[in-house]
């Protein structure tokens, strides 16, 4: 026995380990779960009594000889050679994946929705003329959306220059350019000076809407604003129109879809009502399209917008609008989109 395992410690010796390959024949031989220096331990039960423990304090012996030897051949690309810092082998850091902005997830998603019928998606400018965010849109040279508090004007500027308050703006530039059928929404940043608070900030996004045709009537309307409603908060939601103002549309109208009064916060969000407010609406006004050198005796027309932080608020349940602008992580990641 004795003989065995000197003859094993030279072979050990013996051995040359330089590729990984060589390393793992070596440690398959003798450290694997059939190793040959295990064999020699299963021998022990034959040697006589007295020199059992000698045999296998030489067997550990021989054991730890064999796991230097194989220790002691670190691949290459593994040392810690200073000329050699850069570890190939080592798995790729895990990249984290980002997330799509929650307001971008829902203006997707109302893109969607007015795409499948037929709505194509226009844009403009973020900085406007008084023409293209008032005047053509039949605001009275003293209405008070024109006054210092909802508008930020441009100083230094030759025109009336102004960052746009909606994006009714574009869908201006839109009818001037292209003649009936029109179908438009155009989703973007609008600028309002307001205060900011949980329910409102100086900057936020809008999706308007814009339709013109022989023949359109306020039930066109009212039916593409139910089919939005549906599409976007569920089959059974229900919708209320009421009567509204707007300087470019008339009639005009808000609508309201049912919340529902189930809860504490349902009470809180509705201001006990049950219905929230979601867009504005209306059939545009004739001056507007006149203003636009469309034929208001054959073309008749609806319009409609809305706040993407509104309608991402009440999909997600989210309480304070300036977490939308504030980029926390923390609230971003829990917006993931699978994409
Ligand atoms: N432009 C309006 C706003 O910014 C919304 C609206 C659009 C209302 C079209 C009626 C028709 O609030």
């Amino acid at each position: 026995m004795k003989d065995k395992i000197v003859a094993l410690e030279r072979e050990i010796i013996k051995e040359t380990i330089k590729t990984s390959d060589e390393q793992e024949k070596f440690r398959i031989r003798y450290l694997g779960s059939k190793n040959i220096i295990k064999e020699l331990f299963l021998e022990i039960k034959n040697v006589p009594n007295e020199e059992k423990k000698e045999v296998g304090m030489l067997l550990n012996n021989l054991k730890q000889i064999a796991k230097k030897k194989h220790d002691s051949f670190v691949p290459e690309a593994r040392s810690k050679d200073k000329k050699q810092t850069l570890d190939k082998s080592r798995p790729a850091e895990e990249y984290k994946l980002g997330s799509r902005h929650p307001l971008s997830l829902i203006r997707s998603q109302i893109i969607e929705v007015f795409s499948r019928i037929g709505f194509v998606v226009s844009d403009g400018p973020e900085i406007e003329d008084d023409w293209h965010n008032f005047s053509a849109l039949n605001f009275p040279p003293e209405h008070p959306a024109r006054d210092m508090q909802d508008t930020f004007f441009i100083k230094n500027s030759n025109k009336d220059m102004s960052l746009r308050t909606h994006t009714s703006s574009v869908q201006v530039r839109v009818m001037e350019n292209e003649s009936p059928p029109i179908r438009t929404i155009s989703p973007g940043r609008v600028y309002r000076n307001e205060a900011i608070s949980p329910r409102a900030h100086c900057f936020f996004h809008q999706v308007e809407g814009l339709y013109i045709d022989e023949n359109v009537s306020f039930a066109d309307l009212k039916q593409t604003i139910l089919y939005f409603a549906r599409e976007m908060f569920g089959e059974k939601t229900k919708i209320r129109l009421r009567p509204s103002y707007f300087p470019f549309t008339e009639p005009s109208a808000e609508v309201d879809i049912y919340w529902g009064l189930k809860t504490e916060s349902d009470y809180r969000i509705t201001k006990g009502t049950g219905w929230l407010e979601i867009l504005g609406c209306g059939m545009v006004d004739p001056n507007v399209l006149e203003n636009s050198k469309i034929d208001s005796k054959k073309y008749s027309g609806y319009a409609f917008g809305m706040g993407i932080e509104r309608i991402a608020m009440l999909k997600y349940g989210v309480k304070d609008l300036r977490l939308f602008f504030e980029n926390d992580v923390r609230f971003l990641d829990q917006f993931t989109s699978g994409i």
